[in-house]
Formats: C-alpha cells, structure tokens, sequence
C-alpha cells in the first residue's frame, strides 16, 4: 500500500493500564502507533466519565506524538481551549452536542489545532454536509459513544461508505471509532477508510504485546 496512505492507528487511551499511564504510552509510541486518541466524556452528552485535562497533559509529557480529544461533550466551544492547551493537536466535537458547530470548528484551527467532527451512529452525512468542508478530520461512531467493549453497528457501514466517497473533495480523512476488530480494520481499510480508534477490540488486552497487534493490524491492511 502507497506509504503516503500510510493507515492512521490510534489506541483508545481509555483503555489503557492507569497503573502506569506513562510506560503505557511509551510502550504505545514505539509500537508504532499513531495518534493517541483521548476520549473524554461529561456524563452528559455520553452516561460516563472517563478521561480529563490531567489525563492529557500526562500523554503529552511522554510521546512527541499527535495526541487529539474526542469531546463527548455538552456545549465544547466553551471547553476546546482547555484541551489544546493540554496539548491535544486534533480536537473532535459531535455536532450533536453543540449549537455553534462552525464557530467552534473555526476556534480549533485558530488555536492552531486540527478541527474534527465525531458522528454519532444515528447522524446523517446530509446532517453534516455543510460543515466537511470546515474538518481536517471526520470520525464515524460505529458504537454508540461512551463506552468501550460494545458490537460494530452494521448500518453505520453505509455512512461511512458514503463519506469515504466525499473525502477527497472536502480534504478530511476519515475515520472510525468502535469496535475496531483486526476484520473491521481489514475491510473498512480497504474501503478507504484512513484510521482506526483501537481500544478492547483489537489492541488492549489481547495478551500479545502492543508492538506484535499494531504491526499484525499492519499486515492485515496491507494483505501480507
Ligand atoms: C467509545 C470509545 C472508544 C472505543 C473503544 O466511546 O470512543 O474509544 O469504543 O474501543 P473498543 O470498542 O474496541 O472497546
Ligand atoms: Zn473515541
């Protein structure tokens, strides 16, 4: 597969051994992997709480790394900053839990971060038509958000077909988050799908080493 499309793999931190948060990420980053993907929840928007400013600047202290936040969040213009300033590069926010979507993606960028959109199972591409064009990245929900552990919603499939077909005019990549299985990887890669969300599915847990599962993910993609 052409390195430039070099598939995006992000281990779900909130997964990760809290016992000793620094050798997990070091272990993580020279796995190999990609983005650290910090999933922080109000238990609001989403019934749990999880990761906070804390959990994120600890990451950022131990990888030189992309680290971004997906916000399942109420109202995330007022919060975004807190996390840039942690040291997050690309911040998620859901569409569905704010009413000023596109002065909140502008503020991302202006604080010199990557602007994304995570969208929940039940959001419509034509829901979020007017705004890919605003996003450097685009994250299909393929669970319900909140929670690690839960099975691939098959309509989401279609969603994402949808969007990888788009991506190329609005410039974003796209990508998933749930259920992230060394199949679902395999298939949704070779649709086009830029990176993957690995939490309990297919990195943590599995007995292996994180290096042995990112670079057996590697191989899966690239058909080896
Ligand atoms: C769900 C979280 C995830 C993910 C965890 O809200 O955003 O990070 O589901 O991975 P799995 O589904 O593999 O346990
Ligand atoms: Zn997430």
């Amino acid at each position: 597969m052409n390195p430039t499309h070099r598939k995006l793999l992000c281990p779900s931190m909130m997964c990760a051994n809290y016992g000793h948060l620094a050798a997990e990420v070091r272990a993580l980053d020279d796995a190999g992997a990609d983005i650290f993907h910090c999933d922080i929840m109000d238990g609001s928007f989403v019934p749990n709480f999880t990761m906070g400013v804390m959990d994120v600047k600890t990451i950022r202290r131990y990888t030189d790394k992309p680290l971004d936040c997906h916000l399942m969040v109420e109202n995330p213009l007022e919060k975004v900053q807190w996390f840039i300033e942690a040291g997050a590069n690309i911040i998620y926010i859901h569409p569905e839990a704010e009413r000023y979507v596109v002065k909140t993606l502008a503020k991302i960028r202006e604080l010199h971060a990557c602007a994304g959109i995570a969208v929940n199972p039940d959001t419509s591409v034509a829901s979020i038509s007017e705004i890919l064009n605003l996003c450097d990245y685009v994250l299909v929900m393929t669970v319900n958000p909140g929670f690690a552990g839960q099975a691939f919603i098959d309509f989401t499939a279609r969603k994402i077909k949808q969007l990888v077909t788009l991506k190329d005019e609005y410039g974003y990549k796209l990508m998933i988050d749930g259920h992230c299985t060394p199949q679902v990887v395999k298939e949704m890669a070779a649709l086009g799908v830029d990176g993957f969300v690995l939490g309990t599915s297919g990195l943590f847990g599995k007995g292996s080493t994180y290096r042995e599962r990112l670079e057996a993910l590697r191989r899966d993609i690239e058909g080896d």
